[in-house]
């Protein structure tokens, strides 16, 4: 058996989505944040949750609106998703110098960025408090996803957006090849992963029926892997010319403080 550390005090809850949060107060004035603490809630009616700190210009606009966007960034977003993380939106305008295209919401009175592959609109339903942060539950009223990730059937290729991850201080880009399928344990014809169908090519498959079904794994999953590539190729073409907002810096530099303010 392994040694176990036990940790208390602390959620180790890792890796979590990272995203940049817009709002609008009642004068008009947009303002956008950093956020990890974010959760799906329910599924219908469709909500998510944040939790937000009541010494925030965030936490003052949404609650005066009780409006948001939530906005998914690429990793080429990864110093603006840091900057507006530690810079306060009373001193800074950061939506200004971060040079976001704010494009108009259709479901709620808030801007969503432009730039961020997937956007989501809400509208505050309740607010709790807990402590260091209030919970804020929201009902997810619109979204926005471009138009370049979806498939002819309809499918979100999200693994396609290039998102961040955020774990325990450092922010982490997404790995786009699937490990499995829900629901692929209990499936009668999973499709099986590439690296084990190499090492089950090294078994020796001795009955006519085996080496069939093989063959007949292998053809849909070369298919599967072809219509992802071209899937793929098509977004490239469509990307070039779009803005960049990589980082220089090294994120490994980040001052690790910075997750304990949040
Ligand atoms: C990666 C990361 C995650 C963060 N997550 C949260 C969070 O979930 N809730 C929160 O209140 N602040 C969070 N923060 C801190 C705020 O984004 C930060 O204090 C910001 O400057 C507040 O901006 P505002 O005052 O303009 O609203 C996070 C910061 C970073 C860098």
């Amino acid at each position: 058996m392994k040694e176990k550390v036990e940790f208390k005090g602390s959620v180790v809850l890792n890796p979590v989505p990272v995203v940049l949060i817009t709002s609008k107060n009642k004068e008009g004035k947009e303002n956008v944040f950093t956020v990890g603490w974010i959760g799906t809630v329910c599924t219908k009616p469709p909500m998510l949750s944040i939790s937000i700190r009541p010494e925030r210009l965030s936490y003052e606009y949404i609650k005066e609106t009780m409006e948001f966007t939530v906005n998914l960034p690429s990793t080429k977003m990864t110093r603006a998703v840091d900057y507006c993380g530690v810079r306060p939106g009373r001193k800074f305008d950061k939506i200004k110098e971060m040079n976001f295209t704010m494009r108009e919401g259709s479901n709620v009175n808030v801007s969503y960025i432009d730039e961020c592959p997937v956007s989501i609109e809400c509208k505050v339903k309740s607010i709790i408090p807990l402590g260091t942060h209030d919970l804020f539950i929201a009902d997810v009223v619109g979204s926005h996803i471009d138009k370049e990730l979806i498939d002819e059937k309809g499918k979100i290729h999200f693994e396609e957006a290039d998102l961040i991850t955020y774990c325990h201080g450092e922010y982490f880009k997404m790995d786009t090849e699937a490990l499995g399928k829900f629901g692929y344990s209990v499936a009668k014809n999973p499709v099986v992963k590439e690296k084990s169908k190499k090492e089950s090519t090294k078994k020796d498959i001795s009955s006519d029926s085996k080496k069939k079904a093989k063959e007949k794994s292998n053809t849909s999953s070369r298919a599967d892997k072809v219509s992802k590539k071209s899937f793929k190729n098509k977004k490239n073409d469509k990307n070039k010319g779009k803005k960049n907002f990589s980082t220089k810096k090294s994120t490994k530099s980040i001052n690790k403080k910075v997750s304990k303010t949040k």
